[in-house]
């Protein structure tokens, strides 16, 4: 990796915080961490909190995605344009119930102001920096509706694709944006994770905002567990983090990744199963039939967002297409990454700690 400084976003997020981790195991350059605060000792001690470990070279910068010069006064905007020569731009409002107008002013226009920072360093005299964007494999979960049945890492994802969630939209709406960055000349490579699932060692997970960890809650409160040929895009944080981080570091410029694999839909439920919740298995589409029927308890009501804005209705099971990510980790495995399988022994890891985290309550 290069030496100079590193610019991340989103570094107190669930992903965020790993990448955070990776970046300071695979590069000797200073990370400068965008926080949104409005001042240095608050948004430091926000860092030193979720910071992998007590490192000078983390360095907390107080700032907003949504504001002009991200926040920053204009001379220590440029003082960042001209040290920065690489952006990781992992942060997002990630809410798959939010209007486009809520999540818009992060991911997209967030994503514009990353991009004007790159400009300004070029006016400033410096040499190119790269933009590696965080996208979402959820650009694409309405994709099936538009004729593409499988999607590589070379389809381009459309306002059609991104189906019909704000959260999903915007971010299709900044892929367009860095792709018409990219037609300008900027150096950029593209990220798009499918769910982002707890560390494939301990199983630890975000357990608010672990989306399939919504899909297990909504199984325990439904009695009932999904089955059927359907598969789920996803992959373990750590293993993304570690993709992403690595790869960027010899991709040449306009690469796209899709750090996901395809799971069977019931391998992650009958974890449950073995748990000990008595659940009784249900085909795939009455499954997401019931949890539209019960959308209204709190402990399905995450599920049926996380359905809907992969296009459920009320008597369909989410289409999805199927996500090439052959090229991925074919890549990966040639920068030294083996990512662990997702198989039993990992969802059992993955449901002990939802249950230890309180997110699910024990059988
Ligand atoms: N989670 C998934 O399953 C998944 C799947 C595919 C793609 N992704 C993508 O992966 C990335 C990380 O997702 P995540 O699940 O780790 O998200 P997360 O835990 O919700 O973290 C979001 C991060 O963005 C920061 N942020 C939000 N608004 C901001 C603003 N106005 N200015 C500066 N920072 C702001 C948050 O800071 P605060 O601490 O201040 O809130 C937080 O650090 C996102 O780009 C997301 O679209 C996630």
């Amino acid at each position: 990796m290069s030496s100079g400084a590193i610019l991340l976003t989103g570094a107190t997020g669930f992903l965020g915080r790993r990448l955070c981790r990776e970046l300071l195991v695979a590069s000797e350059a200073d990370v400068h961490c965008l926080l949104r605060d409005s001042d240095t000792a608050p948004a430091s001690e926000r860092l030193r909190r979720v910071a992998p470990a007590r490192s000078r070279r983390l360095i907390a910068v107080p700032g907003d995605l949504t504001a002009p010069l991200l926040g920053l006064t204009p001379d220590r905007y440029d003082e960042l344009a001209t040290t920065v020569n690489a952006v990781y731009h992992c942060a997002a409002s990630v809410n798959l119930a939010a209007a486009y107008g809520r999540t818009a002013p992060v991911n997209v226009s967030g994503t514009e102001r990353l991009l004007t920072l790159l400009d300004r360093r070029a006016e400033l005299g410096r040499p190119p920096a790269r933009l590696h964007f965080v996208s979402s494999a959820g650009v694409f979960v309405t994709a099936l509706a538009t004729g593409t049945i499988t999607v590589s890492e070379g389809t381009v994802p459309t306002r059609a694709t991104a189906g019909p969630s704000g959260y999903l939209l915007s971010k299709a709406d900044a892929e367009q944006r860095v792709d018409q960055a990219l037609d300008r000349g900027t150096d950029i490579t593209i990220h798009r994770p499918g769910i982002i699932t707890g560390d494939s060692a301990t199983g630890a997970t975000s357990p608010d905002t672990d989306l399939l960890g919504c899909l297990l809650r909504a199984a325990v409160a439904l009695h009932s567990i999904p089955v059927g040929p359907g598969h789920l895009p996803m992959e373990t944080v750590d293993t993304v983090a570690r993709g992403i981080v690595r790869l960027s570091q010899t991709a040449p410029r306009g690469s796209v990744f899709h750090l996901t694999r395809p799971v069977r839909i019931d391998v992650p439920f009958i974890a449950l199963q073995r748990a000990g919740y008595p659940l009784l298995p249900v085909p795939e589409a009455g499954w997401y039939h019931q949890v539209w029927q019960h959308a209204w308890e709190p402990e399905v009501y995450p599920a049926y967002v996380v359905s809907t804005a992969s296009g459920l209705t009320e008597h369909t099971a989410p289409r999805l297409p199927v996500i090439d990510s052959t090229a991925t980790y074919a890549a990966a495995r040639s920068v030294g990454i083996d990512a662990p399988p997702l198989d039993a022994p990992y969802f059992d890891r993955l449901v002990a700690n939802l249950i230890a985290a309180g997110a699910l309550l024990p059988p």
